[in-house]
């Protein structure tokens, strides 16, 4: 087995609440997830990616966790979770759970041990307490659309706890020992339970200090370099992945020297690849990619379009948040905190062209592509849900009853499944998909199966190129065996790319997904002309001696 496996991965993010329900109570399970593996195998997913599945009040859909070994009653018991985690592997489809290291619930125990305990005590010390509510004022509130501090009063403590996200989201001591022990533990279960890696959610904000904005601080990366120390002392071939929403030399951090997580999102990438196309301007992107520092070679980057959260646009200059706002969330009910709630087809306004488009990044930018479920059909959102749960409601398997997820009456599902005339299960569906062969779902398989035959998307070198045509976003991937040229028109309408293509001269493009061989690269320019929205991806090729350029 290659201990570098993330490097290749094309993983899935999927909610076992929202996937499938097999016992007819509205709610996903993991019996109704493991019945659907096939499907999950089928698109050419290689790792499965779930929101966190644990008991837990579910004020924050889960990322508030009650107990950490142990399953939320409604998705199932630890038996299923071993059997899914089997039949997972049995189709060579890894998984990757949450580990949710920087906060537990308020009724997790060790917060209601930590509230009766004397201060003081290592119990008490298991979060961050103060007589008063004004410490740490350099730090940001994450959160703004419902919380005003980051902290709370606790009746029972009679002190302030600390919490960056949810009031009721305490937010673990990281610089207590006893606390890095306890988390390592959860760890280990999790591992010993044949899990393949671990998202590590929130982790800039695990230690605080007086006198900092508490985010990135040099004692929170001990504390990631001694759970990686204590994962690679016992597990082989196992992957932490971080989240870590920042700019990117902060993100750049996360790996340390290879000593700390082997993946990190690409967060301060994702909007810009949404502002180049509306801009139609490729700068967005290449100055960010400009900007992204070399990591070490066992690292690599996790790429996504959209996820379970709103569209991040923390990251980005009030100027650019501006035009974000105004382009992409013209209705003020579509913006959450300080980003937008919405699913990638409405975003895009449901282009097929567009979507195919951001697909393509994704697929052969330097990363491994995340997916998140519902996209790979174009399903769409319900704005008027509240939080973020209108990017998370029941997967769309067909036109019967509440889409196919459910047997239950609708106003027992979770959530509604969507329903309106362009986006709902009527009209968006696995089904209905899997018997188009034009279907985006066939289109998604196809662009991941071409993928998945090369291995310089996931392992090589990043060479941008600069076509005079701003419009056109142009790149060379390249491994020992192989060179990969990229082509993307990021406007609407036809364009013409002069791409200095000098240094590949006597080759020859081949396109991979027609294989239909193009005129051999020159000492020239060479030229294409571009539809709108097209990515077309080429692999470069020695081509025979007499073929004419
Ligand atoms: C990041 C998760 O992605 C988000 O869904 C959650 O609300 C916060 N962390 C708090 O756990």
């Amino acid at each position: 087995m290659d201990p570098l496996w993330y490097k290749d991965a094309v993983i899935y993010q999927a909610h076992v609440r929202s996937f499938f329900d097999s016992t007819g109570d509205g709610i996903g399970d993991f019996p109704g997830l493991t019945a659907r593996l096939d499907y999950v195998q089928d698109l050419g997913i290689t790792c499965l990616w779930l929101l966190p599945f644990f008991p837990s009040p579910l004020k924050d859909d889960g990322y508030d966790i009650a107990d950490y070994l142990n399953v939320h009653a409604s998705y199932g018991t630890l038996e299923q979770v071993k059997a899914f985690i089997r039949a997972a592997h049995d189709r060579q489809i890894r998984v990757l759970f949450e580990l949710v290291v920087n906060h537990t619930s308020d009724q997790h125990p060790w917060f209601q041990r930590a509230r009766h305990a004397p201060p003081g005590s290592l119990e008490r010390a298991f979060y961050v307490w103060s007589d008063t509510d004004t410490r740490f004022p350099e730090t940001r509130i994450i959160f703004s659309d419902t919380e005003e501090s980051n902290w709370a009063w606790d009746p029972v403590a009679q002190q302030f706890y600390w919490h960056r996200f949810f009031s009721h989201q305490p937010d673990l001591n990281h610089d207590n020992p006893a606390v890095v022990d306890a988390v390592i533990e959860v760890m280990r279960f999790w591992l010993d339970l044949g899990v393949d890696g671990l998202r590590l959610d929130a982790v800039p904000y695990l230690c605080v200090r007086d006198g900092t904005s508490n985010e990135n601080l040099p004692e929170t990366h001990a504390v990631l370099k001694r759970m990686r120390r204590e994962l690679d002392r016992t597990f082989s071939h196992r992957m932490l992945l971080a989240e870590a929403n920042q700019r990117p030399a902060d993100v750049r951090a996360y790996f340390g020297d290879g000593d700390e997580c082997h993946m990190a999102f690409h967060f301060p990438l994702m909007p810009r690849m949404f502002m180049a196309l509306r801009q139609e301007d490729r700068h967005a992107i290449t100055e960010i990619l400009n900007r992204t520092a070399d990591i070490p070679d066992t690292c690599q980057w996790a790429l996504f379009l959209r996820n379970h959260d709103e569209l991040t646009l923390e990251m980005m200059t009030d100027d650019e948040r501006d035009y974000m706002y105004r382009t992409y969330a013209a209705d003020p009910q579509m913006r959450l905190n300080h980003g937008i709630r919405r699913r990638l087809a409405p975003l895009v306004d449901n282009n097929r062209r567009e979507i195919e488009l951001l697909n393509a990044l994704l697929c052969s930018l330097p990363g491994t592509p995340i997916i998140y479920y519902g996209d790979e059909i174009g399903m769409g959102d319900n704005i008027y849900l509240g939080d973020r749960n209108g990017v998370r409601t029941p997967m769309q398997w067909s036109a019967g009853k509440n889409g196919g997820f459910s047997h239950a009456e609708p106003g027992e599902l979770f959530a509604p499944v969507i329903s309106d005339p362009v986006y709902g299960y009527h009209a968006i569906n696995v089904e209905a998909q899997e018997r188009s062969p034009l279907s985006l779902l066939h289109w998604t398989r196809r662009l991941i199966a071409l993928r998945q035959r090369h291995k310089v998307f996931g392992r090589g070198s990043l060479e941008l190129l600069y076509p005079s045509n701003r419009k056109v976003l142009a790149y060379l991937r390249r491994d020992a065996d192989e060179t990969v040229l990229i082509v993307a028109n990021l406007s609407n309408s036809v364009q013409p790319a002069e791409i200095d293509l000098k240094g590949c001269a006597g080759l020859v493009p081949v396109e991979m997904h027609g294989r239909t061989r193009f005129p051999r690269i020159g000492s020239t320019p060479y030229v294409l002309t571009l539809g709108p929205y097209a990515c077309y991806w080429f692999e470069l090729l020695q081509g025979p001696a007499d073929q004419v350029a």
